[in-house]
């Protein structure tokens, strides 16, 4: 095994993309495969930390041994065991991707189709933001860390974005994806700038998403040594 330097630690990462039920069978989802996630709770286990991963909707085949895993498939779900394991976790982690809204009402049986061929609109409300009230509800010492997928458009280059968002959230960490139609989603190579929560790059990683998580982690372990040497 390599350095141990997250020995002691209690981390928890949540990995894969939540669902909302229209109806017992259908959902709104994303694409999200957990591999992020995973590559996290994998990389932090071989640190030695005791790592649990919240996976929403993850292949099972891709889960990682040595690892607790909590199984979740709603947002609701998600924040209920982000927020239990809050409560002895040293370290967090949000990169799951999390559906920002639901269908208001779940119907408790399969939706059927109209006969005169109309077609109902899905009323939407928003979901609670797991990370901001992480953060919101840090304990003192917890480290709280978000990842961000951002576009560059006419308002803003993807570190603009990502900066901004980074002050906003205020998580201590904020790993800033690019992502276009084939970046960042999938088994696919990953960039990432690592910013600390006023938006200032504390490092920078490419390539896998086990690289990342190794910029990541590195980035953890010296946070906390800045806080404890
Ligand atoms: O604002 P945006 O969705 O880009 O933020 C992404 C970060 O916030 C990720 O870490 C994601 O897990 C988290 N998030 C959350 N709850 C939401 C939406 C996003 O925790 N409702």
């Amino acid at each position: 095994p390599g350095a141990q330097d997250l020995a002691g630690l209690r981390v928890t990462v949540s990995a894969g993309g939540t669902r909302e039920y229209l109806d017992p069978v259908r959902f709104l989802g994303n694409r999200s495969s957990g591999r992020q996630g995973i590559a996290l709770a994998r990389a932090a286990a071989d640190r030695g930390a005791e790592v649990e991963l919240v996976a929403a909707n993850v292949d099972a085949s891709l889960l990682p041994e040595g690892v607790q895993v909590t199984a979740v498939e709603t947002t609701a779900q998600l924040d209920e065991a982000m927020h239990r394991s809050a409560e002895r976790a040293h370290v967090l982690v949000m990169a799951a991707a999390v559906a920002d809204f639901r269908p208001a009402t779940t119907n408790e049986t399969k939706t059927k189709k109209r006969g005169d061929g109309a077609v109902a609109p899905i009323e939407l409300v928003q979901n609670p933001d797991i990370l901001a009230s992480l953060v919101q509800q840090k304990a003192s010492g917890q480290v709280v860390v978000g990842f961000a997928a951002e576009t560059g458009d006419a308002e803003g280059s993807v570190l603009e974005h990502g900066r901004a968002k980074a002050r906003r959230k205020g998580a201590d960490l904020l790993a800033v994806n690019a992502v276009g139609t084939d970046r960042g989603f999938g088994d696919v190579p990953n960039a990432v700038h690592l910013l600390d929560a006023g938006g200032t790059d504390v490092a920078q990683g490419s390539g896998s998403k086990d690289d990342v998580a190794t910029v990541v982690w590195d980035a953890v372990v010296r946070l906390l040594t800045q806080r404890d040497p």
